[in-house]
């Protein structure tokens, strides 16, 4: 007995792996975070499997669902949204499971900023604009942050930054971003990227208040940084036709005029 862990994507069904629909299939038990997780992907399942919304439940209530899985033998698939590796909960989940002995595996997902960066069309490390990407989040009922992690910290670098969980903390994502970035600087609203009623509002740090109508109130990723519409960039060395690299040595004596792939 297994508890797959599976990413399953910022909201269209089908930006879910081929590893993770199969792992879905193939497990009688599928315990799925029903804020967030697509129905339609629920669809995977077996047509006898449980299928339990742990929306409503607590992690102890999830690991008696795991638990009960676990003195059956039945593998279980544990959905959560977008990728695992940012907030998912899922670290808890693994810590009980470590603790009780319980085999697990992750499979990864399509994030959510991947998704809000492809619902824009754009690239969000821009060669001479941007070289970072901070996936970060304000303080929320919830959840506090550590002492480092600022808004104000993040915007010292210059990095294009990827906000979540913060629709509600605009004043304060516009207050402590516009010193270091600029009122002009572009800032991108993605709301349920990639679901039927996906909405991207443009504005600035400046026009970003008056741009937001209430009408979004989660489900949202805020991009901010030069790179969100920016037509004036470097291109980068990769394609540069004069460019000496491994696959495509400009000169006999190049470095890489030697190389095979067997080197590598
Ligand atoms: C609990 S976090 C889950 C993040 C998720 N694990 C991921 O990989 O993106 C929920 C937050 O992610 C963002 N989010 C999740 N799905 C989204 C989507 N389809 N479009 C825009 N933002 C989304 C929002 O900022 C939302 O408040």
């Amino acid at each position: 007995m297994t508890v797959h862990f599976i990413g399953a994507g910022p909201g269209a069904p089908d930006l879910l792996t081929l590893r993770g629909r199969d792992l879905i299939a193939a497990s009688p038990v599928c315990l799925y975070a029903g804020s967030l997780v697509p129905e339609a992907i629920l669809g995977h399942c077996p047509p006898d499997a449980r299928v339990v919304n742990t929306a409503a439940m607590d992690l102890d209530d999830i690991m008696v669902e795991i638990t009960a899985a676990h003195a059956k033998g039945l593998d279980v698939v544990r959905l959560h949204s977008g990728d695992l590796s940012v907030w998912s909960a899922m670290g808890e989940q693994l810590r009980r499971l470590k603790a009780e002995g319980i085999p697990f595996t992750v499979t990864p997902g399509v994030p959510s900023f991947s998704a809000a960066a492809a619902a824009l069309g754009a690239e969000l490390t821009l060669p001479g604009i941007a070289q970072s990407v901070v996936l970060t989040r304000t303080p929320g009922r919830a959840s506090t942050m550590p002492p480092g992690e600022t808004l104000t910290n993040f915007a010292a670098t210059g990095a294009t930054l990827a906000i979540h969980l913060s629709i509600g903390n605009l004043d304060q994502v516009i207050e402590d971003l516009s010193p270091a970035y600029g009122a002009d600087c572009p800032v991108a609203v993605v709301y349920r990227a990639s679901w039927p009623d996906q909405r991207i509002i443009h504005a600035t740090l400046g026009t970003l208040k008056s741009a937001m109508d209430g009408s979004i109130s989660r489900t949202a990723l805020i991009l901010v940084g030069h790179v969100i519409g920016a037509e004036r960039f470097d291109e980068s060395c990769l394609y540069a036709a004069d460019y000496d690299r491994r696959y495509r040595p400009q000169t006999a004596d190049s470095p890489w005029a030697s190389w095979s792939h067997g080197d590598d």
